[in-house]
């Protein structure tokens, strides 16, 4: 059993990040319409790739997906969540990279990971780097953006680690608009 599972508050949490992603989910099917039988099954990939439809997102409010068996957190900023976020000098951060699956060789700052380039969507894989809890979002902890309660790793509202054990930034994955309304995940 992992860390994660047998943690009773962060299954009780990835259970209600679960339920209110799940209206905003569309299968990835679609985009997949020729499948060589040589390749994987289509079932394996349609699950490669997801289109969320983020149309009812508002700013201040955060939907969690599940995507390749782990929650993807997609929150929409306010303004002083990006300007906090933006105002934060490199040399105050334990990790320097952005951990950016759509380019590992960016830095942490802020621009480098969000979606777009006002910084309104933050999309990030919600695995807190230390032993893969699911943390707490909404502002918590003390920067004003996710909490892992589990040992008490604090990262800001880019998401990125500032106090407690946890190593590394939480990840962003592969992402992109795929239009104004739809992030498409992988
Ligand atoms: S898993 Fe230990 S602080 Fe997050």
């Amino acid at each position: 059993m992992s860390h994660a599972e047998d943690h009773e508050g962060t299954r009780r949490d990835f259970l209600y990040y679960a339920t209110a992603g799940a209206g905003a989910v569309a299968a990835g099917a679609a985009i997949w319409p020729l499948v060589n039988q040589m390749n994987p099954s289509a079932d394996v990939q349609a699950l490669s790739s997801i289109r969320v439809d983020v149309s009812g997102v508002e700013p201040g409010m955060q939907i969690s997906v599940k995507f390749l068996g782990k929650p993807v957190f997609i929150r929409r900023r306010t303004e002083r969540e990006i300007e906090a976020a933006r105002a934060v000098d490199l040399s105050e951060l334990p990790d320097r990279n952005a951990r950016n699956q759509n380019d590992p060789s960016l830095d942490a700052a802020d621009e480098n990971r969000t979606l777009d380039e006002a910084g309104e969507w933050l999309v990030m894989i919600g695995v807190c780097t230390h032993l893969g809890c699911v943390p707490i979002g909404d502002g918590a902890g003390d920067f004003g953006g996710w909490f892992c309660p589990c040992h008490g790793s604090h990262y800001d509202s880019s998401g990125r680690i500032r106090r407690g054990p946890a190593p590394e930034n939480l990840w962003i994955p592969v992402a992109q608009f795929l239009d104004e309304t739809t992030i498409q995940l992988g």
